[in-house]
């Protein structure tokens, strides 16, 4: 199969390097980021897994769509808040009959697919695993977890098990789902529990559960997020997502999660697609988000503060309070 994956972050490169080591599959990662793509042709994508350290040699990292021309599959994988310019940027991958599966963190990721190629060839998904990006070329493979992917329609179609199909023979387990949009909650709950409070406190998702007072926040922060989906009739995959939350926390232990490694890279995070799609549902449906609204506050402090934007007199009065003695 001929595969293009958009966004060759840290997921990206797993789920590339898995994918092709599997002899009939033909792998492409796009990304922006030059170094990056450079050494993986050079050098080959180098992944951590178990304390050994892999190289994955046949695959292909280019900046350009245009070279890579129409594939098979294409698999979004750049954060939430870029996905619409991604695909727009990335047209020349997708043809009449190209699937296009997003296994994305939050929430409107097949809108806003759906918004540049249409939404007849959209699936989505969730992932489990944990990967970690260490630099040019180099990922840490974290945790391991399932794929879980399926039509929009629920059907369960030739194409979505030739999906399936690929992802095993890669060694990927994974499991096809009749129901999408319990499937995208669910994962999304697990990103309300886990990744605001990673991001704050910088602990890894194993040490977020050695605090009690952190995981009390994120068993209320997961049942608010539980409350807004039975709200909105959304048929959720587990009967507890708070327990499943903290099975995720133990599954990827040591793992930083992504919005830690945007918060430590000073980078933009997905919290308006995650804990924030959960009080904007929240407000739509009446139901009340408010530990919520404050990891949403709290990341955006932090996004703001890193960014060194201005806070008109308040930012000059408290560098000078930091200057003078009490
Ligand atoms: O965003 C993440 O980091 C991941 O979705 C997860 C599952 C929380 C693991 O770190």
């Amino acid at each position: 199969m001929k595969i293009a994956i958009i966004g060759a972050g840290a997921m990206g490169c797993l789920y590339g390097g898995k994918l092709s080591t599997v002899p009939d599959n033909q792998v492409f990662l796009l990304d922006v980021w030059k170094e990056h793509v450079n050494a993986i042709n050079k050098e080959g994508l180098c992944m951590e897994e178990n304390g050994e350290l892999l190289h994955y040699h046949n695959l292909t990292a280019t900046t350009e769509a245009a070279t890579v021309g129409v594939v098979d599959l294409v698999i979004i994988f750049v954060k939430s808040i870029l996905t619409r310019q991604a695909v727009e940027g990335n047209k020349a991958v997708f043809g009449d009959n190209t699937m296009a599966l997003t296994l994305q963190n939050g929430m409107g990721n097949v809108e806003s697919i759906g918004s540049q190629i249409g939404a007849k060839n959209v699936m989505a998904g969730t992932t489990a695993h944990g990967a970690t990006m260490l630099g040019p070329g180099k990922i840490r493979h974290a945790g391991v977890g399932k794929t879980m992917i399926g039509e929009l329609s629920g059907v369960r179609s030739k194409r979505i098990n030739e999906i399936a199909e690929v992802f095993s023979a890669a060694g990927l387990e994974v499991e096809v789902s009749e129901n999408v949009l319990g499937l995208v909650w669910d994962k999304l709950l697990v990103n309300v529990g886990i990744n605001a409070l990673t991001g704050i406190t910088k602990l890894t998702n194993g040490e977020l559960l050695a605090y009690p007072e952190i995981e009390g926040i994120l068993e209320e922060a997961v049942r608010e997020g539980v409350a807004v989906a039975n709200a909105k009739g959304i048929v959720l995959g587990h009967a507890d997502p708070v327990a499943h939350t903290k099975a995720v926390c133990k599954a990827t232990a040591a793992n930083k999660s992504s919005m830690l490694q945007d918060v430590l890279n000073h980078k933009p995070t997905e919290i308006d697609m995650i804990n924030g799609a959960v009080v904007r549902e929240g407000k739509n449906t009446g139901v009340a988000t408010s530990v919520n609204q404050v990891l949403c506050g709290l990341i955006h402090y932090l996004e703001r503060e890193r960014q060194g934007i201005q806070f008109d007199g308040y930012q000059h009065e408290r560098t000078l309070r930091h200057l003078e003695p009490d």
